[in-house]
């Protein structure tokens, strides 16, 4: 099949790639020039572990290209996904205007019959409102032509997008007419040879669909949060707490890590957007409201434990900080809860030297200027004469340090973790001070 992915980010880019890698030719759309000659020059824009290999691979096949013209993008897909962003607006609804102008594109341009697909995370109705933009554009060309609307969102996680893509859980498609479904059918036979794995659903329920599992995720997470911060003050570990709950079939051990509070592209926008929808049409969402509010607390719950040991006032300390990233595998800096650490650290007078081993870069075009705050060259050298070490991300490379090394580094053995990966009692048995989460 030919196909048009518009928007070539976190997911357009992933999307584009494994429907090219099953044999599609496919054409990556994007508004951003240099993002689109750094994907043609070879180069890829995000980190996203095997991505680049496929990227390279399907590129000189000839089955993915990258283009920022937008009338040969609509001509070159019988299948259009629109997979541009959509961020929060500012009553914290999810801002459709990227989303309608790429349906206004594709209804200026298009010659022929296209399955439009809607792949970017929108809220219940937005569907019927790219069906209504490209109809309007359409009837301003006073052309008439068939196409539908289709809901297909994506589950897929940073970190681990390829996988997920290629050998996905399950596929969500939103369709109202045969056509349409047998073209999306035809589309993801390659990705169910194993057992069917498409679920069928009118375009609504699918558009909530997305919304829903997002939110019922970053609510495990705030649950176990405050479950945490109750557990220190009740002498009890939360990660005995947690492999007890976990082992129950119902509840699974999957997103029950506490933490610094969930970051990301995804959880907050989409929490935000789902208690705006509530909000819009008559019902308070309480949980979810809740759940916003644990987690904003919880970006600061490292800090709070470091002014609980220092005094409120840091001027004249100096910390160290293991990972930027919102989560492992990615250089995806948005909303992480890195960003609030170092922000509170050095409005307190602190410095911070920080290291991440993928998102250092992405880092510095929003982190750079923070007075006090810098990066450091690899993972050992912000701990010289720091008067503690403090970890926000969870990679692999954190998970063994050489500890002996550690204590000679830092101006004490002093470790706040704000991701649990060591264990208490050998730590301290080494001679660590180790402030975790609910431990
Ligand atoms: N990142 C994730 O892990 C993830 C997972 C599932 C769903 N989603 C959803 O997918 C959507 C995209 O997320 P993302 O993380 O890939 O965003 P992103 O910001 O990485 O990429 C969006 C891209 O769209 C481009 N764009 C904007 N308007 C355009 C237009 N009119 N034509 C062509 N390109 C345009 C931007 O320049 C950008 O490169 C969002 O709705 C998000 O909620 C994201």
């Amino acid at each position: 099949m030919n196909i048009t992915v518009i928007g070539s980010g976190y997911v357009g880019l992933v999307t584009g790639t494994c429907l090219a890698e099953v044999g599609n030719h496919v054409l990556c759309l994007d508004v951003d020039p240099a993002k689109i000659a750094m994907l043609q020059a070879g180069g890829i824009p995000i980190y996203e572990p095997g991505l680049e290999e496929m990227v390279k691979r399907n590129v000189a096949a000839g089955r993915l290209s990258f283009t920022t013209d937008v009338a040969a993008s609509v001509a070159f897909g019988d299948i259009q996904f629109i997979a541009v962003g959509t961020p929060p607006d500012e009553d914290g609804s999810a801002d459709l205007q990227y989303v309608l102008a790429a349906a206004r594109n594709i209804g200026q341009h298009m010659n022929g019959y296209k399955v439009i697909v809607d792949k970017s995370t929108v809220p219940v109705g937005t569907a019927d409102k790219v069906n209504a933009a490209i109809a309007a554009t359409l009837a301003a060309r006073d052309t008439s032509i068939d196409y539908s609307v289709v809901s297909n969102p994506e589950f897929l996680k940073e970190g681990a997008a390829i996988e997920d893509f290629m050998k996905p859980d399950r596929i969500v498609v939103g369709a109202g007419d045969e056509r349409a479904i047998d073209m999306m059918r035809r589309l993801y036979a390659p990705f169910q040879r194993n057992h069917e794995r498409i679920l069928f659903m009118d375009v609504r329920s699918a558009e909530l669909t997305k919304y829903a599992a997002n939110a019922m995720l970053a609510t495990r997470i705030s649950f176990m949060n405050e479950l945490a911060n109750l557990a220190e003050t009740l002498g009890v570990d939360i990660e005995l707490v947690r492999k007890g709950i976990g082992s129950d079939p119902r509840i699974g051990y999957h997103f029950l890590y506490p933490g610094t509070g969930y970051g990301g592209s995804c959880f907050p926008k989409d929490v935000k957007a789902l208690v705006a929808t509530g909000r819009d049409n008559g019902h308070a969402m309480r949980v979810l409201t809740a759940v916003e509010a644990a987690n904003d607390a919880q970006k600061l719950r490292l800090v709070e434990k470091v002014v609980a040991r220092f005094g409120a006032d840091l001027s004249g300390r100096r910390f160290a900080l293991w990972g930027l990233a919102f989560k492992p595998n990615t250089d995806d800096m948005r909303e992480a809860p890195s960003r609030v650490i170092v922000d509170e650290l050095t409005r307190r007078g602190a410095q911070v030297l920080a290291f991440d081993p993928v998102a250092m870069h992405e880092a510095s075009r929003t982190m750079a200027d923070i007075a006090g705050f810098s990066f450091a060259d690899d993972m050992m050298s912000p701990l010289h004469g720091a008067d503690a070490l403090l970890i926000a991300t969870e990679w692999k490379a954190f998970r063994s340090p050489d500890f002996a090394e550690l204590k000679r580094l830092l101006q004490q053995p002093l470790i706040f973790d704000g991701r649990n990966m060591y264990d208490p009692a050998w730590l301290r048995a080494q001679g660590f001070e180790y402030h975790a989460i609910g431990r």
